[in-house]
């Protein structure tokens, strides 16, 4: 059987209050005159966090089957991190969703596994569901090195507490090369494939095949509607992490609907 579909914009630093929500109420119109997303879809917006409150009424008062989640958090609670987000507040706000690892936060902020770990089991331990962003830099592929770095960053998450992995229903990943992100570059459909089944094979030896065979591994790095179909074809991709693409919303629609 298939396995559920997911398919996420990451709206990074962009769209303000009302840009937000004029992008929902044409995205809402537009499912209203096609099709309803069906439950095996899952459809999330990473919008800035300061438009989760408003995002999240507006979605509850659209009635729009559409999660939301948050870019960035810390892994403490709460406490004295100027400028950071905590996951209680998140949650609070709207947010079911946090990204972890995200290359940007990686290499732009420069966070370490270490960070990305801590906040990845914080996720867990507060209550919101991460999803673990991985991926290799153009250096590392060109040096043969993409399985090693994927293999790194998830066994830096998950191989010190198989507890960890024990826990939870499913796993949610984003195999992103880093190459591939905001350059108009794409992994070839095949290849994302191949890194997401490397991926999965990864989580069965860490967590065992049945946990690995409900998660859901995800493809992200210039997708667009023009080849999104492409990479969800791939028996092993189960979904799309969308950047410049989930800001237009019926961009945004042909790629959610290629899911269905
Ligand atoms: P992109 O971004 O689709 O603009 O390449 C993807 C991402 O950063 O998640």
């Amino acid at each position: 059987m298939r396995r559920e579909r997911f398919i996420a914009g990451n709206w990074k630093m962009n769209k303000g209050v009302s840009e937000s929500l004029e992008f929902l109420d044409k995205f809402s119109v537009l499912l209203e005159q096609g099709e309803d997303i069906p439950d095996a879809v899952s459809v999330a917006i990473f919008p800035q966090a300061v438009n989760i409150v408003p995002m999240a009424d507006h979605i509850r008062s659209r009635g729009v089957n559409i999660l939301l989640g948050i870019q960035n958090v810390h892994w403490k609670p709460s406490g004295a991190f100027t400028g950071e987000n905590s996951i209680p507040c998140a949650i609070e706000a709207g947010a079911k969703l946090a990204l972890v690892g995200h290359s940007e936060r990686r290499h732009i902020f420069r966070e370490d596994d270490l960070w990305v770990s801590s906040k990845y089991l914080a996720c867990l331990e507060q209550g919101v569901e991460p999803l673990l962003c991985v991926g290799e830099t153009e250096e590392e592929r060109n040096r043969g090195l993409t399985e090693d770095v994927i293999e790194r960053q998830v066994s830096a998450v998950f191989s010190h507490d198989p507890g960890i992995m024990a826990e939870q229903e499913r796993i949610l990943i984003a195999y992103e090369p880093v190459w591939a992100i905001g350059t108009g570059l794409n992994a070839t459909p095949r290849d994302a494939g191949e890194c997401c089944a490397f991926i999965r094979e990864l989580l069965s030896g860490l967590g065992g095949p049945s946990l690995a065979d409900r998660s859901l591994i995800s493809y992200g790095g210039s997708v667009k509607s023009s080849n999104s179909e492409d990479y969800l074809e791939q028996e092993e991709i189960d979904g799309l992490l969308i950047g410049g693409a989930s800001l237009d919303p019926d961009e945004f629609y042909r790629i959610v609907c290629d899911a269905f």
